[in-house]
């Protein structure tokens, strides 16, 4: 009996298939800017072109993450799919039910306080925050109710339609992070911003880092382990 060959990480494999079996290359992808998330088919290779970079270089900055990584962030790949809902209720639908409200809050303040001089800049920002905010939580209300306990209940094969409903939404929260990373200069604050401006750019950026792993794991993961039946 041969033992089950190890995944390698090359070029061939989909950029969301190596940041669900290895983990601790999520941070190497997101600083490169290959797509890990709603764009997770693509194979690594093509990603690479895409953004015009070097492939082996890729390569070899992704296997050194995981030389040194500290402690190995353990994959889901193969943990049972009850366990892969928790750990997204817990980790990423719960937290944003607090996050929301508070970036929220920032948002009016630094639209009240900077909007009369720098509404040129703040207005899309707030805007498309809301945007964002105001998809995901119908979003998340419907995974919750409907397709999560679906696949919960071990039917998961038969879920095609709404998962592809849950696709294309992802797809347009992809876009609103998009354009909000372009329209804050990388989340980077302009001079001479206020605290609460800076904590605002700080928390999309986040917003940003969780929401990529969130819809990763749904998207690479959980659906089509779930399809797979
Ligand atoms: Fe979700
Ligand atoms: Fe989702």
């Amino acid at each position: 009996m041969h033992p089950t060959p190890q995944p390698s990480l090359d070029g061939a494999r989909p950029v969301g298939e190596i940041a669900a079996a290895w983990p601790a290359t999520i941070p190497v992808l997101s600083k490169l800017g290959l797509d890990f998330c709603c764009d997770g088919r693509r194979p690594l290779r093509d990603a690479c072109a895409k953004k015009g970079l070097n492939v082996d270089e890729t390569l070899a900055a992704l296997h050194d993450a995981l030389a040194n990584q500290t402690a190995a962030e353990p994959s889901l790949v193969d943990a049972p799919l009850d366990h892969v809902i928790d750990h997204i209720l817990v980790r990423y639908h719960r937290p944003l039910d607090e996050e929301l409200p508070r970036l929220t809050a920032l948002a009016e303040k630094v639209w009240r306080v900077h909007g009369p001089e720098h509404g040129e800049l703040l207005e899309p920002v707030v805007q498309t925050f809301f945007a964002l905010r105001d998809e995901l939580v119908p979003h998340m209300h419907k995974e919750e109710n409907v397709l999560f306990p679906w696949i919960r209940a071990g039917r998961g094969a038969t879920a095609g339609a709404p998962v592809r409903v849950m696709l294309a939404e992802h797809d347009v929260a992809g876009g609103l992070l998009a354009d909000l990373r372009s329209l804050t200069d990388g989340f980077v604050p302009p001079p001479g911003a206020c605290g609460s401006w800076q904590a605002l750019w700080a928390g999309l950026a986040q917003l940003e880092a969780d929401t990529h792993r969130h819809i990763h794991l749904e998207n690479s993961v959980l659906f089509p382990r779930a399809l797979a039946g």
